[in-house]
């Protein structure tokens, strides 16, 4: 991992993903979790104050990225429930079937490399009756919008460190095993509509 990648992404990350208007889309999804909680992709922990601590017994944070987690460490210091970090990729989830009751991704499957396995491993670990809750940015549904999104998509990727701009989030979820049961979207505002248009709710086994 070169320079970039481990010292000045996370912290860039943190910074684009902490703005007023990503944090507001936060507080909508991360209080819906409940018991034991998966957090695929939790890089910075900026979710971790947002949990309701009288609902969640224990966070699980799965991100490849140490360094991100690193910076994370005084956000899951002092809660009121135990966090623990796996340093995997959500492709290879290490948990048994069926253990946990919530899983929340946020802001991370537009990054994985490959979603569709990812989502398939989140099902498989997900309790009968638990609920998927997101909140993703993706496709955007104005075709000049989507036009744009497909041309700089390659340079963003690069630069946002692996960040896809046009993925089609509720098909993704789909493919990956999941029904989805509320669903609401819109672009944020104060965000450039290329990486703004946002899809957010939860979904169950299919
Ligand atoms: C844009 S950041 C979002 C971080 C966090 N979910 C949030 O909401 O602030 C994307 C995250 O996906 C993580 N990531 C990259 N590849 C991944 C993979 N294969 N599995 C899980 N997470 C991955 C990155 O390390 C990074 O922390």
């Amino acid at each position: 991992m070169g320079f970039y990648d481990k010292y000045v992404l996370p912290r860039f990350i943190n910074c684009a993903c902490g703005t007023k208007p990503i944090m507001k889309q936060r507080e909508k999804v991360v209080p819906l979790a409940r018991g034991t909680v998966l957090e695929i992709g939790i890089g910075t922990g900026l979710n971790l104050p947002l949990y309701d601590a009288s609902t969640v017994d224990r966070v699980i944070g799965l991100d490849p990225s140490e360094a991100s987690w690193e910076l994370a460490g005084a956000r899951a210091a002092h809660l009121d429930f135990d966090v623990e970090f796996i340093g995997l990729p959500g492709e290879q989830i290490p948990l048994e079937d069926a253990s946990v009751d919530t899983v929340l991704v946020t802001f991370a499957l537009c990054t994985i490399p490959d979603p569709v396995t990812a989502l398939k491993g989140m099902a498989r670990v997900l309790r009968p009756g638990g609920r998927l809750v997101f909140c993703e940015h993706g496709k955007a549904p104005d075709s000049s919008v989507c036009k744009w999104q497909d041309r700089i998509n390659p340079y963003w990727r690069r630069f946002a460190g692996g960040c896809n701009l046009n993925r089609d989030i509720p098909g993704l979820l789909e493919e990956g095993g999941f029904a989805v049961s509320e669903l609401q979207n819109a672009y944020l505002p104060g965000t450039p509509r290329i990486a703004g248009y946002n899809y957010w709710g939860s979904a169950a086994h299919a």
